[in-house]
Protein backbone atom coordinates (compact mmCIF):
# COMPACT_ATOMS: atom_id res chain seq x y z
CA UNK A 1 0.00 0.00 0.00
CA UNK A 2 1.41 3.31 -0.94
CA UNK A 3 1.73 5.95 2.16
CA UNK A 4 -1.32 8.73 2.14
CA UNK A 5 -0.09 12.22 2.02
CA UNK A 6 -1.29 15.78 1.52
CA UNK A 7 0.96 18.09 -0.32
CA UNK A 8 0.33 21.52 0.95
CA UNK A 9 2.81 23.83 -1.53
CA UNK A 10 3.59 27.19 -3.12
CA UNK A 11 3.90 25.93 -7.19
CA UNK A 12 6.75 27.45 -7.31
CA UNK A 13 9.09 25.59 -9.99
CA UNK A 14 10.87 22.87 -7.25
CA UNK A 15 7.21 22.51 -5.68
CA UNK A 16 6.04 21.13 -9.47
CA UNK A 17 8.88 18.42 -9.06
CA UNK A 18 7.60 17.79 -5.29
CA UNK A 19 3.98 17.02 -6.85
CA UNK A 20 5.09 14.91 -10.31
CA UNK A 21 7.69 13.19 -8.04
CA UNK A 22 4.61 12.65 -4.77
CA UNK A 23 1.97 11.65 -7.32
CA UNK A 24 4.04 8.76 -9.06
CA UNK A 25 4.87 7.11 -5.80
CA UNK A 26 2.40 8.30 -2.89
CA UNK A 27 -1.38 8.16 -2.58
CA UNK A 28 -1.58 11.90 -3.25
CA UNK A 29 -5.26 12.57 -1.35
CA UNK A 30 -5.14 16.13 -2.08
CA UNK A 31 -2.61 18.97 -3.29
CA UNK A 32 -3.54 22.46 -0.91
CA UNK A 33 -2.30 25.66 -1.78
CA UNK A 34 -0.85 28.52 0.30
CA UNK A 35 0.76 32.32 -0.68
CA UNK A 36 4.40 32.00 -1.03
CA UNK A 37 6.60 32.13 -4.18
CA UNK A 38 3.68 33.64 -5.46
CA UNK A 39 0.40 35.20 -4.02
CA UNK A 40 -2.26 32.66 -3.34
CA UNK A 41 -4.03 33.12 -6.78
CA UNK A 42 -0.91 32.66 -9.16
CA UNK A 43 0.45 29.51 -6.98
CA UNK A 44 -2.98 27.60 -7.19
CA UNK A 45 -3.20 28.15 -10.84
CA UNK A 46 0.28 27.00 -11.19
CA UNK A 47 -1.02 24.10 -9.29
CA UNK A 48 -3.98 23.58 -11.72
CA UNK A 49 -1.47 24.39 -14.29
CA UNK A 50 0.13 21.37 -13.76
CA UNK A 51 -1.76 18.42 -12.46
CA UNK A 52 -3.10 19.50 -16.49
CA UNK A 53 -0.11 19.04 -18.57
CA UNK A 54 1.29 16.03 -16.44
CA UNK A 55 -2.65 14.00 -16.51
CA UNK A 56 -3.42 14.08 -12.95
CA UNK A 57 -6.93 16.12 -12.88
CA UNK A 58 -8.27 13.29 -10.78
CA UNK A 59 -6.25 15.18 -7.75
CA UNK A 60 -8.31 17.09 -5.88
CA UNK A 61 -6.94 21.16 -5.78
CA UNK A 62 -7.73 23.42 -2.55
CA UNK A 63 -6.55 27.12 -2.11
CA UNK A 64 -5.78 28.06 1.44
CA UNK A 65 -3.98 31.17 3.13
CA UNK A 66 -3.25 34.40 1.11
CA UNK A 67 -1.12 35.41 4.00
CA UNK A 68 0.66 34.71 7.35
CA UNK A 69 -0.87 34.34 10.61
CA UNK A 70 0.70 38.12 11.90
CA UNK A 71 2.77 39.15 9.53
CA UNK A 72 2.36 40.64 5.71
CA UNK A 73 2.98 38.27 2.95
CA UNK A 74 6.52 38.38 0.57
CA UNK A 75 7.02 36.78 -2.36
CA UNK A 76 9.88 34.91 -4.18
CA UNK A 77 9.43 36.89 -7.72
CA UNK A 78 13.19 37.41 -7.71
CA UNK A 79 14.15 33.24 -7.91
CA UNK A 80 10.57 32.20 -9.64
CA UNK A 81 9.65 34.99 -11.56
CA UNK A 82 6.33 37.38 -11.33
CA UNK A 83 3.86 34.45 -11.94
CA UNK A 84 5.69 31.91 -9.31
CA UNK A 85 6.63 29.39 -12.55
CA UNK A 86 7.99 31.53 -15.10
CA UNK A 87 9.57 29.92 -17.97
CA UNK A 88 7.73 26.89 -19.73
CA UNK A 89 4.56 27.74 -22.25
CA UNK A 90 1.78 26.52 -20.20
CA UNK A 91 -2.14 26.56 -21.68
CA UNK A 92 -4.65 28.88 -18.74
CA UNK A 93 -5.82 25.72 -16.85
CA UNK A 94 -9.54 24.13 -17.57
CA UNK A 95 -9.39 22.49 -13.96
CA UNK A 96 -11.29 24.62 -11.12
CA UNK A 97 -9.64 24.10 -7.51
CA UNK A 98 -12.34 22.40 -5.05
CA UNK A 99 -14.74 25.24 -3.59
CA UNK A 100 -13.99 24.47 0.16
CA UNK A 101 -10.64 26.64 1.91
CA UNK A 102 -7.60 24.37 2.34
CA UNK A 103 -7.72 23.75 5.89
CA UNK A 104 -11.26 22.08 5.65
CA UNK A 105 -10.46 20.05 2.86
CA UNK A 106 -7.05 18.69 5.04
CA UNK A 107 -9.43 18.38 8.37
CA UNK A 108 -11.87 15.71 6.23
CA UNK A 109 -9.09 13.79 4.72
CA UNK A 110 -7.49 13.60 7.89
CA UNK A 111 -11.30 11.55 9.30
CA UNK A 112 -11.10 9.77 6.62
CA UNK A 113 -7.71 8.20 5.84
CA UNK A 114 -5.84 6.70 8.46
CA UNK A 115 -1.74 6.79 8.85
CA UNK A 116 -1.84 10.21 6.70
CA UNK A 117 1.43 12.25 6.28
CA UNK A 118 1.48 15.88 5.28
CA UNK A 119 4.31 17.48 3.21
CA UNK A 120 4.13 21.08 3.18
CA UNK A 121 6.88 22.64 1.09
CA UNK A 122 5.79 26.26 1.42
CA UNK A 123 4.66 28.55 4.02
CA UNK A 124 3.63 26.66 7.27
CA UNK A 125 0.24 28.71 7.76
CA UNK A 126 -2.29 26.43 6.48
CA UNK A 127 -0.81 23.20 8.70
CA UNK A 128 -1.39 25.75 11.63
CA UNK A 129 -4.59 27.16 10.85
CA UNK A 130 -5.86 23.17 10.10
CA UNK A 131 -3.80 23.01 13.70
CA UNK A 132 -5.28 25.67 15.30
CA UNK A 133 -9.04 25.24 14.27
CA UNK A 134 -8.72 21.56 15.20
CA UNK A 135 -6.26 20.40 17.78
CA UNK A 136 -7.30 17.16 17.71
CA UNK A 137 -6.06 16.90 14.08
CA UNK A 138 -2.16 16.26 16.11
CA UNK A 139 -4.12 12.74 16.88
CA UNK A 140 -4.73 11.90 13.37
CA UNK A 141 -1.82 12.82 11.31
CA UNK A 142 1.07 9.90 11.25
CA UNK A 143 4.00 12.13 10.70
CA UNK A 144 5.30 15.74 8.87
CA UNK A 145 7.54 15.68 6.10
CA UNK A 146 8.34 19.38 5.71
CA UNK A 147 10.84 21.32 3.26
CA UNK A 148 11.79 24.36 5.74
CA UNK A 149 14.52 25.73 7.45
CA UNK A 150 18.45 25.20 8.14
CA UNK A 151 20.70 23.34 10.03
CA UNK A 152 23.43 26.01 8.59
CA UNK A 153 22.50 29.50 7.07
CA UNK A 154 19.81 30.23 5.62
CA UNK A 155 19.06 31.98 1.68
CA UNK A 156 16.46 34.75 2.23
CA UNK A 157 18.79 35.62 5.15
CA UNK A 158 22.22 34.87 6.52
CA UNK A 159 20.15 32.79 9.29
CA UNK A 160 16.16 31.94 7.69
CA UNK A 161 15.10 29.64 4.90
CA UNK A 162 12.23 31.69 3.02
CA UNK A 163 9.16 29.39 3.86
CA UNK A 164 10.00 29.42 7.61
CA UNK A 165 10.87 33.42 7.20
CA UNK A 166 7.33 33.75 5.79
CA UNK A 167 5.14 32.78 8.38
CA UNK A 168 7.44 31.81 11.22
CA UNK A 169 4.38 31.83 13.84
CA UNK A 170 3.07 29.32 11.90
CA UNK A 171 6.48 27.16 12.09
CA UNK A 172 6.17 28.11 15.41
CA UNK A 173 2.42 26.61 15.86
CA UNK A 174 3.48 23.51 14.27
CA UNK A 175 6.34 22.40 15.89
CA UNK A 176 5.12 22.49 18.56
CA UNK A 177 2.42 20.34 18.01
CA UNK A 178 3.73 17.09 18.67
CA UNK A 179 3.48 15.00 15.53
CA UNK A 180 6.18 13.26 14.63
CA UNK A 181 8.38 16.05 12.22
CA UNK A 182 11.09 15.26 9.19
CA UNK A 183 13.14 18.31 8.53
CA UNK A 184 14.46 18.61 5.38
CA UNK A 185 16.72 22.33 5.33
CA UNK A 186 18.89 23.93 3.22
CA UNK A 187 22.15 21.87 4.59
CA UNK A 188 20.97 19.25 2.36
CA UNK A 189 18.71 20.87 -0.18
CA UNK A 190 21.66 23.02 -1.61
CA UNK A 191 23.91 19.48 -2.49
CA UNK A 192 20.86 18.41 -4.91
CA UNK A 193 21.39 20.88 -8.21
CA UNK A 194 19.76 20.62 -10.98
CA UNK A 195 22.92 19.98 -13.06
CA UNK A 196 23.28 20.51 -16.75
CA UNK A 197 23.40 17.27 -17.26
CA UNK A 198 20.26 16.11 -15.48
CA UNK A 199 18.08 18.57 -17.67
CA UNK A 200 19.73 17.44 -20.75
CA UNK A 201 18.49 14.05 -19.43
CA UNK A 202 15.11 15.07 -18.78
CA UNK A 203 14.73 17.13 -22.18
CA UNK A 204 15.91 13.88 -23.81
CA UNK A 205 12.65 11.99 -22.59
CA UNK A 206 10.92 13.65 -25.15
CA UNK A 207 7.30 14.27 -23.66
CA UNK A 208 5.26 17.23 -22.68
CA UNK A 209 6.28 16.81 -18.81
CA UNK A 210 9.72 16.54 -19.42
CA UNK A 211 9.77 19.68 -21.78
CA UNK A 212 7.96 21.76 -19.46
CA UNK A 213 9.70 20.40 -16.70
CA UNK A 214 13.40 21.03 -18.43
CA UNK A 215 11.81 24.34 -19.22
CA UNK A 216 11.36 24.88 -15.67
CA UNK A 217 14.65 24.01 -14.44
CA UNK A 218 16.24 26.15 -17.04
CA UNK A 219 14.75 29.22 -16.12
CA UNK A 220 14.59 28.34 -11.66
CA UNK A 221 18.84 26.99 -12.18
CA UNK A 222 19.94 30.48 -14.12
CA UNK A 223 17.91 32.48 -11.16
CA UNK A 224 19.03 30.52 -8.45
CA UNK A 225 22.48 30.06 -9.49
CA UNK A 226 22.91 34.20 -9.95
CA UNK A 227 22.16 34.04 -6.14
CA UNK A 228 23.33 31.22 -4.66
CA UNK A 229 26.68 30.62 -7.58
CA UNK A 230 25.45 27.11 -7.00
CA UNK A 231 25.54 24.95 -10.49
CA UNK A 232 22.10 24.76 -11.09
CA UNK A 233 18.74 24.94 -8.78
CA UNK A 234 18.45 23.27 -5.74
CA UNK A 235 16.07 20.34 -5.49
CA UNK A 236 14.41 21.33 -2.49
CA UNK A 237 10.90 20.61 -1.92
CA UNK A 238 11.34 17.56 -3.93
CA UNK A 239 13.80 16.22 -1.19
CA UNK A 240 10.73 16.12 1.22
CA UNK A 241 9.12 13.46 -1.10
CA UNK A 242 12.18 11.41 -1.15
CA UNK A 243 12.20 11.83 3.16
CA UNK A 244 8.56 9.72 2.65
CA UNK A 245 9.93 7.30 0.21
CA UNK A 246 13.12 6.99 -0.38
CA UNK A 247 14.46 6.33 3.18
CA UNK A 248 18.06 5.50 2.08
CA UNK A 249 18.41 8.86 0.18
CA UNK A 250 18.71 11.49 3.36
CA UNK A 251 20.10 10.34 7.20
CA UNK A 252 18.55 12.40 10.12
CA UNK A 253 19.68 13.14 13.41
CA UNK A 254 16.76 13.43 15.97
CA UNK A 255 17.42 17.37 17.38
CA UNK A 256 14.67 20.09 19.40
CA UNK A 257 13.88 22.72 16.80
CA UNK A 258 12.73 26.30 18.16
CA UNK A 259 11.64 28.91 15.63
CA UNK A 260 13.16 32.43 16.13
CA UNK A 261 10.18 34.70 16.46
CA UNK A 262 11.81 37.76 17.79
CA UNK A 263 15.80 37.75 16.70
CA UNK A 264 16.87 41.31 15.37
CA UNK A 265 18.82 38.99 12.99
CA UNK A 266 17.69 35.71 13.39
CA UNK A 267 13.84 36.39 12.84
CA UNK A 268 12.49 32.69 11.13
CA UNK A 269 16.34 30.91 12.23
CA UNK A 270 15.10 27.24 13.07
CA UNK A 271 17.10 26.88 15.72
CA UNK A 272 18.77 23.39 16.19
CA UNK A 273 19.63 21.83 19.05
CA UNK A 274 22.64 19.11 18.71
CA UNK A 275 24.50 19.51 21.79
CA UNK A 276 23.23 15.95 22.73
CA UNK A 277 24.56 14.22 19.53
CA UNK A 278 27.35 11.82 20.02
CA UNK A 279 26.84 11.89 23.74
CA UNK A 280 25.26 8.26 26.04
CA UNK A 281 21.82 9.99 26.94
CA UNK A 282 21.57 7.31 29.30
CA UNK A 283 24.55 8.26 31.18
CA UNK A 284 24.08 11.73 31.49
CA UNK A 285 21.04 12.09 34.15
CA UNK A 286 19.33 14.38 34.61
CA UNK A 287 19.12 15.30 30.94
CA UNK A 288 21.74 17.97 30.76
CA UNK A 289 23.00 18.14 26.80
CA UNK A 290 20.50 19.77 24.77
CA UNK A 291 16.33 20.51 24.66
CA UNK A 292 14.24 16.80 24.04
CA UNK A 293 14.14 16.51 20.62
CA UNK A 294 10.97 17.52 19.06
CA UNK A 295 12.26 16.58 15.05
CA UNK A 296 14.15 14.52 12.85
CA UNK A 297 16.56 17.03 11.16
CA UNK A 298 18.39 15.74 7.70
CA UNK A 299 21.78 15.83 8.06
CA UNK A 300 23.37 14.03 4.65
CA UNK A 301 21.62 13.29 1.09
CA UNK A 302 22.54 11.15 -1.43
CA UNK A 303 22.26 13.06 -4.84
CA UNK A 304 22.70 10.54 -7.34
CA UNK A 305 20.24 8.39 -5.60
CA UNK A 306 17.40 10.64 -6.06
CA UNK A 307 18.26 11.92 -9.34
CA UNK A 308 17.83 8.15 -10.51
CA UNK A 309 14.84 7.96 -8.88
CA UNK A 310 13.23 11.50 -10.04
CA UNK A 311 14.38 10.59 -13.75
CA UNK A 312 12.69 7.28 -13.37
CA UNK A 313 9.33 8.90 -11.70
CA UNK A 314 9.27 11.53 -14.41
CA UNK A 315 9.47 8.78 -17.39
CA UNK A 316 6.30 7.88 -16.81
CA UNK A 317 4.85 11.19 -17.22
CA UNK A 318 2.87 11.51 -21.10
C1 LIG B 1 11.90 26.98 -0.47
O1 LIG B 1 11.46 28.29 -0.84
C2 LIG B 1 10.81 28.25 -2.07
O2 LIG B 1 11.26 29.26 -2.91
C3 LIG B 1 11.02 26.89 -2.66
O3 LIG B 1 9.87 26.47 -3.35
C4 LIG B 1 11.29 26.02 -1.46
O4 LIG B 1 10.09 25.49 -0.92
C5 LIG B 1 13.41 26.99 -0.43
O5 LIG B 1 13.86 27.90 0.51
CA1 LIG C 1 7.98 25.58 -2.14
Amino acid sequence: MPISAIIDCDPGHDDVMAILYAAQTLDLCAITTTFGNASLSATTKNACQTIEFAGLTQVVIAAGSARPLVRLPQYASNVHGETGLDGPKLLPPQVVPHSGHAVDVLLAISHKVPDLYLLPIGPLTNIACALLKDPTLQQRIKGICMMGGSLTFGNITQFAEFNIYCDPEAAHVVFTSGIPIKMIGLNVTHQVLALPKYRTAIRKIGTVTSTHVADMLDFYSERESLLTGLAGGSMHDPLAVAALIAPDILSFEPMHVAIELSGTLTTGMTVCDGRHLGVDLQAVKPRTRGEIPNAEVAVAVKATQFWDQFLDTLSAYP
